[in-house]
């Protein structure tokens, strides 16, 4: 019997186990309540309440705005509507960068607040005093290597990263030390899949692949792009599996015809 089929509620350890059993692990986005309930009953693995709200939530640009307060009320709604997935929640950006102990306090008041089941935070050696400061307090936490979109002003480009021997050795490296440091997973954006296979074979906690090939442990897209909701965002690694905007559109312009036909309330439908 497989992992995933007989767990009634995924834990860091469980994603060990699966790694070891070579069984890929599937995560997904969420960031309500409504969509939560559908995605934890889909037996999903992870959930993550991504800083990627700042874009599909909000409208922003860039990943940056969102605050610690707009992640907790996100990653709140999530965990009351989950049993059995586990409940992963970004640090945002300018709360963990600083120093380990506003990491800390940062990850403490998602922890408390939201009752979730652990951190992600961005980036390799920099960030590697805040993850065993984290852990000390029995946080799990996953680590985010590649494209870090909380980097993008110093980059000014979300294209393929590591493509080169240098970038390459560091990621690698970067991943070695986040697995030293404690992290329990670690996600791979946007890098050749070469490379995403050869970091998860030479490390033993899971590798979670977005745009890093098959040779990842588990694979995670964000809900609203692979629904098909948000339609501005197709890079090539992106697989839609519904068109939801086509067909929101066609049932809000079916009620709006409704409403003016008079057609809506009919006879059954009112008191
Ligand atoms: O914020 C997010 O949705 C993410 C995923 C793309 C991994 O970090």
């Amino acid at each position: 019997m497989s992992i995933h089929s007989r767990v009634r509620k995924v834990t860091t350890h469980v994603l060990h186990e699966m790694k070891l059993k070579g069984e890929k692990i599937a995560m997904l986005t969420a960031y309500d309540y409504s969509l939560a309930r559908i995605i934890d009953q889909s037996g999903v693995d992870i959930i993550l309440v991504g800083d990627s709200a700042s874009n599909v939530m909000a409208g922003h640009e860039t990943t940056l705005p969102i605050t610690l307060d707009n992640m907790i009320y996100h990653a709140a709604s999530v965990v009351r509507a989950t049993s059995r997935s586990l409940v992963v929640v970004d640090l945002p950006f300018g709360t963990y960068q600083g120093n380990s102990r506003e990491a800390l306090a940062s990850s403490i008041r998602i922890m408390k607040e939201t009752g979730a089941s652990a951190v992600k935070m961005e980036g390799g050696v920099e960030i590697i005093e805040s993850v065993e400061r984290i852990l000390s307090a029995g946080i799990p936490v996953m680590g985010h290597l590649g494209l870090t979109p909380q980097a993008i002003h110093k980059f000014g480009t979300y294209v393929v990263r590591a493509t080169d021997n240098d970038e390459a050795d560091k990621l690698i490296d970067d991943a070695q030390k986040l697995e030293e440091a404690g992290c329990f997973a670690i996600v791979l954006e946007k890098i050749p899949a070469k490379l995403g296979e050869k970091v998860s074979k030479v490390l033993r906690i899971p590798t979670i692949g977005i745009g890093a090939g098959g040779g990842t442990d588990g694979q995670v897209l964000v809900l609203h792009d692979m629904l098909g909701i948000t339609q501005e965002f197709s890079p090539r690694f992106l697989r839609r599996y519904h068109n939801l905007n086509d067909e929101i559109l066609g049932a809000v312009k079916s009620y709006i015809e409704d409403v003016r036909s008079m057609d809506f309330p009919n006879e059954k439908e009112q008191y």
